[in-house]
């Protein structure tokens, strides 16, 4: 007798022959079950007994899921409305010119490979200040600022966290616009702020609440941090008008807020480098001591080489040695010094007349085009029979545009439409394209 049948029948079971097999071929495959799931089993243990073991999965970075969308679009029309990144009329990443000649010109002094010191390049940290502040500035002339190279906007900005975690005592609070730029919020609260938010975009008109926004500044308790964009809101695209950024400083330095710029595309919104800075000039003018973060990333195209720096506008000269000397402290063991590929290029690029001057017109030709695909998407609009008023997509300003669609009329506009529109599931689609 078989195993299967000497068991069914222990157990007194009428067994048909076809029920003898089945149970047998049942205990065949429950055998070699036991030998398939030995691995599996071992894999679990050693995971039970892993430092790692409570590490869950973590959600995936919804801009990265738009772009993963768009790789698996096998359509030749698609167009990645995500990414954060210019493009050319083909669609590929554009080198400027003024970069690909720096970097020609640095080759060619064959520089070596030291370490920079741990607050970066000192012709860029400087030029990178004057481009902020401008080269006529009071605060910029005197000397009564620090600015430390970062790496990139985000590591800028993170520095700016860490320094206000250690040193700004009046309050952990940071005022974010709403919305504001997705990695605000986890670089502030990472480096152990607490976020709260201020209203700013208007979803009836496409445009800024400016008095949504005045309200609820003037409320923000005395001695918190705001933090406000110097030019083209990411992710709105709608900025203060200079009239409304006048009564915006007024109520900041009446709350006596400390102010954070964050200005990640000087040059980039406007076409014009000082337009683009003006709101962070006039608040130094008005007395108000800010910090600011600044890329390099949009307006010179150096996004991967990480070019950026943070500044902090002192009292006095004095000061500013001693802030500096506590940003050496913070940043060392951080990552010891910044990159320098991408400092030097920018360093060449700002203290090079005839690159500066090149600069300048290639940075307005990437604005111009964006200004000028917000006329054409509107005239097409228009041409195709639309009647909706879209002159919130000629208002906005920079990269990005809230178009003022709803989340279901997105949704159409990927699926319904798709292969033409791309593919992917909705939550990758509904995500802010934003960088
Ligand atoms: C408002 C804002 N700040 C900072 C950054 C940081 O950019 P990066 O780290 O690439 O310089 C970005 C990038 O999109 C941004 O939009």
């Amino acid at each position: 007798m078989r195993g299967a049948e000497r068991a069914a029948g222990a157990r007194g079971v009428k067994c048909s022959p076809a029920a003898v097999t089945t149970a047998a071929a049942a205990m065949a495959l429950l055998h070699s079950r036991r030998f398939l799931a030995a691995p599996r089993l071992a894999a679990a243990a050693s995971r039970a007994s892993s430092w790692w073991s409570h590490v869950e999965m973590g959600p995936p970075d919804p801009i990265l899921g738009v772009t993963e969308a768009y790789k698996r679009d096998t359509n030749s029309k698609k167009m990645n409305l995500g990414v954060g990144a210019y493009r050319d009329d083909s669609g590929k990443p554009y080198v400027l010119n003024c970069v690909r000649k720096a970097e020609a010109m640095i080759a060619s002094k064959k520089m070596d490979k030291e370490y920079l010191p741990i607050g970066g390049l000192a012709d860029f940290t400087r030029a990178s200040a004057e481009l902020a502040l401008g080269e006529n500035s009071e605060a910029f002339k005197s000397g009564r600022y620090v600015t430390v190279q970062g790496i990139s906007g985000t590591g800028s900005l993170r520095i700016g966290a860490n320094f206000l975690q250690r040193f700004f005592k009046a309050s952990r609070d940071v005022y974010l616009p709403k919305p504001s730029w997705g990695n605000h919020t986890p670089i502030f609260r990472d480096a152990g702020m607490q976020l709260q938010a201020y209203r700013y975009y208007d979803p009836k008109t496409c445009s800024l609440d400016f008095s949504g926004a005045m309200d609820d500044i003037s409320k923000i308790p005395e001695k918190s941090i705001i933090l406000l964009h110097a030019c083209a809101h990411n992710p709105t695209g709608v900025d203060p008008r200079q009239e409304q950024w006048k009564e915006l400083a007024a109520t900041v330095k009446k709350r006596n807020l400390l102010v954070y710029f964050d200005m990640a595309y000087q040059g980039f919104a406007s076409g014009d480098i000082n337009r683009d800075a003006w709101a962070v000039r006039y608040f130094i003018e008005q007395g108000i001591n800010i910090v600011l973060s600044q890329s390099f990333a949009k307006n010179m195209g150096l996004y991967g080489e990480r070019a950026g720096a943070f500044t902090v506008i002192c009292s006095d000269a004095d000061e500013a040695k001693r802030v500096e000397s506590q940003l050496k402290i913070l940043i060392r063991p951080m990552y010891s010094n910044p990159p320098m590929n991408g400092a030097r290029i920018a360093s060449m690029i700002l203290n090079t007349p005839d690159l500066r001057k090149e600069w300048l017109t290639e940075v307005k030709g990437m604005a111009d085009r964006i200004i000028g695909m917000r006329t054409q998407l509107v005239s097409n609009l228009k041409k195709e029979g639309s009647s909706h008023n879209w002159q919130h997509i000629t208002d906005q300003i920079g990269m990005f545009c809230f178009t003022g669609l709803k989340p279901e009329q997105g949704e159409l506009l990927s699926t319904a439409l798709s292969p033409i529109f791309g593919v992917g599931n909705p939550a990758e689609r509904r995500a802010t394209p934003s960088v």
